[in-house]
């Protein structure tokens, strides 16, 4: 059993905080081959609509310089490659090598590549210099971070000043009857689709676990300002079960 000071979640388990990163490791190694299809079916495609939306509102133009973290199998970074152009750059990390590869073969298989770069990094410890980049994206990254705060300054450090943070993440379901359908559709299907598809269903426990243990959009809103994010808001989608934050650096 893990000392109290020294535990963490890893979905309603509480774990050794050193042994929580290894846990996540091994979730994304076993699901990264049937990630992107396992998306596509237990959101019903809503995953793309959300994304597309994550973009639309981070405000990226032609010729800036994004870095999407946790950035797995690349949905948001190959869009953003296109919008930024040869004269931009985009930089996809992510801790896991093999969700990154996922991503690397997604993004060459499109042409993408004279403008992206890859890094393994962990978001509580970027390896970037501070003012770097226009934009920095996590999208379905944070709630599998150790230390969430961490992770915040960080990317507050590696944005310039008057950049952009964008957070896609699940949230909490605003209408009672849509989270009564939707704790039922979450709790007793996801796990059981995780196992038809990629023959994991323990990882797809802990995602609709982890999701419960994720801070509310208040909460979240709150810790941006912390890190000192200004212009702090969010928008809920589908009800809130996602929502984006957005935060400026001065
Ligand atoms: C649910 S996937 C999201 C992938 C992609 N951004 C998307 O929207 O489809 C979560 C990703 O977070 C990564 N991750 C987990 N902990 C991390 C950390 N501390 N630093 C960076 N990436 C991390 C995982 O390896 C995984 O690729």
């Amino acid at each position: 059993m893990a000392s109290p000071e020294k535990s963490t979640d890893f979905g309603y388990r509480q774990v050794n905080w050193e042994e929580k990163q290894s846990l996540v490791n091994q979730v994304f190694d076993s699901v990264a081959r049937k990630y992107d299809i396992m998306n596509d079916v237990m959101s019903f495609g809503l995953h793309r609509l959300w994304k597309h939306i994550a973009i639309t509102y981070s405000g990226v133009r032609l010729g800036d310089s994004v870095l999407d973290v946790a950035s797995g199998t690349g949905d948001l970074a190959r869009q953003f490659a296109r919008i930024v152009g040869a004269c931009g750059q985009v930089v996809l990390t992510d801790i896991n090598q093999n969700m990154l590869s996922e991503g690397r073969r997604a993004l060459d298989g499109q042409g993408v590549i004279n403008n992206v770069n890859y890094t393994v990094s962990n978001a509580e410890q970027l390896s970037f210099s501070d003012n770097t980049f226009h934009c920095v994206t996590i999208a379905f990254g944070l709630r599998n971070v150790r230390d969430k705060k961490a992770a915040l300054h960080e990317f507050y450090r590696v944005l310039k000043p008057g950049g952009r943070l964008l957070v896609l993440e699940f949230s909490q379901v605003q209408s009672k009857c849509l989270r009564a359908l939707y704790d039922t559709y979450s709790m007793r299907i996801i796990p059981r689709l995780g196992q038809l598809i990629t023959q994991d269903r323990d990882s797809y426990q802990y995602l609709v676990e982890s999701i419960r243990k994720h801070p509310d959009q208040d909460a979240l809103a709150a810790m941006l300002e912390a890190a000192g994010f200004n212009a702090v808001k969010y928008t809920n989608l589908t009800g809130g079960i996602v929502a984006i934050h957005q935060g400026e650096k001065s």
